[in-house]
């Protein structure tokens, strides 16, 4: 276990925000250890910093898990149920997955992040989602310190969001999440263009390796620039939205959803003209609207006031709200 006060907190978008303590844990046994200290005080857990905007400091214990380990719990017939530490990095369990012939996270490559994050947010590419994957997870009640098991129903997983992100939010730290995947490979290629890049047979290693690609070109490296990945969420609109919208723009992408339809709002962000658009040291990604990136010594505060330009240019001129996916404090 490792506590600094006065810390800087880890975040890909490479803001300054301080802690009042950051507590890395190693164990469920350490966290248990230090849920007296934790009540009455504000208190953030963390995984990869990937999905956070800090405006101001914390004034509070910021806690983040280094709990490690994959193991197989249970085989049956086809397929194997994996049980991997909160603070394995996302993209290191998928290529481990993947070295021990287990399929399913392979169009989840790349995605950057912890695993422990990945029940929280139900990360998702290519067709595929977190929540897809997810049959259990393990967490310990900051409250209580009681350890309690979440079934995938009682996740109550939805597009980018779980119960621990709303009904049960800051209530409890994952420790371990319980991923079913396949020792059989089959390949999931109908989303977007993956089609155009992949023909033929596939190998899943052939799928990661594209979806890096493709990732690699689309997105910017937050060691390089910093950001968190998508900045928003995809809107979904009723059909009498979407067929105005269509007579404006027949060639407008979108996607059939249960409750209406998805547009992508990084086209929206785009057509309002902000693709590559700077405000002060913040700027939207010129290869993927989707990204906000901070330039060089931008603020949280300075992110935000181009994320609310954004939204208000997109509600101005095509109507539609839209709002981040990122967690801002
Ligand atoms: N598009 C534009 N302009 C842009 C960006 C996108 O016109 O600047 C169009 C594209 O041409 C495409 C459509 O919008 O027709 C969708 O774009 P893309 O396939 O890049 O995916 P997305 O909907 O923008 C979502 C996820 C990504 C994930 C990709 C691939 C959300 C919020 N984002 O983006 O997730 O990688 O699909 O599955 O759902 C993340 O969460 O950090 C993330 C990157």
């Amino acid at each position: 276990m490792k506590s600094t006060f006065n810390a800087q907190i880890p975040n890909t978008f490479a803001v300054s925000a301080k802690a009042t303590q950051y507590v890395e844990y190693d164990s469920v046994s350490d966290l248990r250890q230090l849920i007296p200290a934790l009540q009455g005080k504000r208190v953030l857990h963390i995984g990869g910093g990937s999905n956070l905007l800090f405006t101001t400091d914390f004034d509070g214990i910021v806690l983040h898990s280094r709990i490690q380990g994959i193991e197989q719990v249970e085989t049956s017939a086809g397929s194997v149920l994996v049980r991997v530490g909160a603070g394995i990095r996302w993209d290191d369990f998928v290529a481990e997955a993947l070295r021990r012939g287990w399929y399913g996270a392979e169009n989840l490559s790349l995605i950057p992040g912890e695993v422990g994050a990945s029940a929280v947010q139900n990360i998702g590419a290519y067709g595929i989602e977190a929540k897809d994957l997810i049959e259990r997870v393990e967490c310990i009640d900051l409250c209580t310190g009681e350890q309690r098991t979440f079934t995938n129903a009682e996740c109550h997983y939805a597009y980018r969001s779980s119960v621990f992100k709303h009904e049960l939010r800051g209530r409890y730290a994952v420790t371990h999440v319980l991923y079913r995947l396949s020792c059989t490979f089959e390949p999931h290629l109908d989303y977007g263009n993956l089609r155009t890049h992949l023909q033929g047979e596939v190998t899943a290693d052939e799928v990661r390796n594209c979806i890096i690609k493709i990732r690699r070109e689309k997105l910017p490296d937050p060691d390089v620039m910093g950001n968190a990945g998508s900045f928003f969420v995809n809107p979904v609109v009723d059909r009498a939205k979407f067929e105005m919208l269509q007579q404006t723009f027949p060639t407008m992408p979108f996607y059939e959803v249960q409750n209406g339809i998805k547009i992508p709002a990084g086209w929206l962000i785009e057509q309002c003209g902000w693709k590559g658009r700077k405000l002060g040291p913040a700027a939207v990604h010129d290869r993927q609207a989707l990204v906000l990136v901070n330039l060089g010594g931008a603020t949280g505060a300075d992110i935000l006031r181009l994320s609310d330009a954004v939204c208000a240019d997109v509600k101005q001129k095509l109507d539609i709200d839209i709002h981040p996916e990122v967690n801002i404090f």
